[in-house]
């Protein structure tokens, strides 16, 4: 918690274009204590949490780590009420992979599964893919309606939680670009044998999700809640065809603070061979 309180402080300060020595003057510390705070060397005062989510435009809750352990909120909810796409428009590399081994040369179905503001599930709708997207995050919907409004692509969007969502129908393509490590691992089991059961005989699942490493530290933002074990996606499918696994490691700033990610992503076909 200590780390992600740090990491929290320190980005919402830059994101607001605070200094130290600023932040420490709205709150009548010192710039030292708000240096202490952001290095992790000591934790600010309980009394002063509630002045100090205020000042940085955050919940309590946000500012501590919490809103993403709920399940109800994105973590991400304050950022994409913001106009640019935090996300950025471009496609991931994984959706050019799809396209690659599932091209929708006859209609296809395809569900991205926490779709944020909607960049891979536009892309995918303006390729021909018959979209249907969905998210925990009222903004982030609300933009990727936008989006694909100006691109002029149907998507069906709709707000679910991961954590009680089941699929009832079946897909040709089931995706999720960074959005598994949301699953508490007790209900991985589960949700990944849902979802297995509803892709069709030829269809692919195209996952990838944040895993473990032990040299790589805690990110500053949520994306440690529930990492998955190296290569542990992928055992999932060992009954499927793989048809690319990989593990990588990148750098990120999303949270303003540079930091850097493990990730093993997967794309198997279901063959139709019931074991
Ligand atoms: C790292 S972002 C990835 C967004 C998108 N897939 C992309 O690549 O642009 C993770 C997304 O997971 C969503 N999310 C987090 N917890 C969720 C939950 N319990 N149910 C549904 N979506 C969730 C967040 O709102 C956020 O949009």
């Amino acid at each position: 918690m200590r780390e992600i309180l740090s990491g929290n402080i320190s980005r919402y300060r830059k994101s607001l274009g605070f200094t130290q020595e600023a932040l420490a003057d709205k709150l009548g510390v010192t710039f030292q204590a708000v240096s202490k705070w952001e290095t992790g060397q000591t934790v600010p005062d309980t009394v002063l949490l509630p002045d100090l989510a205020r000042t940085l435009g955050v919940s309590v809750d946000k500012l501590l780590g919490y809103a993403a352990f709920s399940g109800e909120t994105s973590f991400y909810e304050e950022d994409y009420r913001k106009d640019e796409y935090f996300w950025g428009v471009t496609p991931s590399d994984m959706c050019l992979k799809v396209l690659e081994l599932l091209p929708p040369e006859r209609p296809l179905k395809l569900l991205d599964i926490g779709c944020g503001e909607g960049k891979d599930a536009v892309f995918f709708a303006r390729c021909g893919y018959e979209v249907s997207a969905f998210d925990i995050s009222e903004a982030g919907l609300g933009k990727a309606k936008r989006f694909a409004e100006k691109a002029r692509v149907p998507v069906r969007i709709f707000r679910a939680n991961l954590w009680d969502y089941r699929l009832t129908e079946r897909y040709d393509v089931l995706y999720s670009s960074g959005v598994l490590h949301y699953i508490k691992p007790e209900l991985r089991d589960e949700i990944m044998g849902n979802y297995k059961l509803h892709v069709n005989e030829g269809g692919l699942a195209a996952f990838h999700v944040f895993v473990e490493k032990p040299l790589i530290p805690p990110a500053p933002d949520d994306s440690s809640h529930y990492l998955w074990k190296s290569g542990q996606l992928f055992t999932y499918f060992h009954d499927w065809t793989i048809e690319h696994c990989s593990e990588y490691q990148f750098d990120c700033n999303s949270s303003g603070i540079p930091h850097r990610h493990a990730a093993n992503r997967l794309l198997a076909r279901n063959t139709g061979l019931v074991l």
